[in-house]
């Protein structure tokens, strides 16, 4: 199974001078839809939008049915649930998923907080995930906006509203020998980490005015996302790829 992996797109409409964000999307766009092998699913990991406006949304979506290809989205701290709702037609409450292939499940947390832009997970979005992690014997691959791990290689390295609420994520998702990878967006830099044993990663943004960090010559001045190819067995690879 191939996964496009997309993240903190951050569309502004009317754009900023200079942003260049919704041109780096399209720029995404074009290089998933000319790959050699079709990926089975795009997944955006949230910050879809920057101002939370109905505009932004419609950019997105239209812009992902352009490949032609299933697309899933979770919110970002700069997405509501209620503006995403009206575009995608996802839940009002939380925006968590499963899809289940013949081989993997792949769960979608929402880990946006009432009262900040931190990330954060409640008892109810825990029984949740508790319910999926306990009924499958197949490897999973969780995708979520915030990082719930430390990231040594950030200015600011937590990015949970508090450590109870990040350790009682962490706990229960270790305890799963079925948890393969934790993937993340919003630290808007690519950063490698651990939830317990179970490898977890930040994926830099999309957008380039957004992107911190240093990529090397190959991807100066293009935007960046990941592809994911998820073995039959459980085993997994990611490749970065440069939108020229
Ligand atoms: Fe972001």
């Amino acid at each position: 199974m191939l996964i496009a992996h997309i993240t903190d797109s951050h569309i502004e409409i009317p754009e900023i001078d200079n942003a260049g964000r919704l041109a780096d999307f399209d720029r995404v766009i074009a290089h998933i839809k000319q790959l050699k092998t079709v990926p089975d699913l795009v997944i955006h990991t949230g910050d879809i939008s920057h101002c939370d406006r109905a505009e932004e949304y419609q950019f997105a979506k239209t812009a992902m049915e352009r490949i032609g290809l299933p697309y899933e989205v979770i919110p970002g701290n700069k997405d509501s649930r209620e503006g995403m709702a009206a575009v995608f037609d996802t839940p009002e409450q939380f925006v968590q998923k499963c899809v289940e292939t013949d081989h993997w499940k792949i769960l979608l947390l929402d880990t946006l907080s009432a009262t900040s832009n931190m990330g954060d997970y409640c008892e109810a979005r825990l029984a949740w995930l508790e319910g999926e992690l306990k009924s499958t014997a197949k490897p999973v691959a969780i995708f979520m906006h915030h990082p719930s791990f430390v990231m040594s290689n950030n200015p600011y390295p937590f990015q949970f509203v508090e450590q109870k609420t990040a350790d009682q994520f962490n706990n229960l998702v270790s305890g799963f020998e079925c948890v393969k990878r934790v993937f993340s967006g919003h630290a808007h830099r690519n950063t490698t980490g651990c939830v317990g044993n179970i490898p977890a990663t930040t994926l830099t943004a999309m957008s380039l005015d957004r992107r911190k960090g240093e990529y090397g010559d190959a991807f100066e001045g293009k935007p960046i996302y990941q592809l994911i190819e998820l073995d039959d067995d459980g085993g997994f690879q990611t490749t970065l790829q440069a939108c020229g």
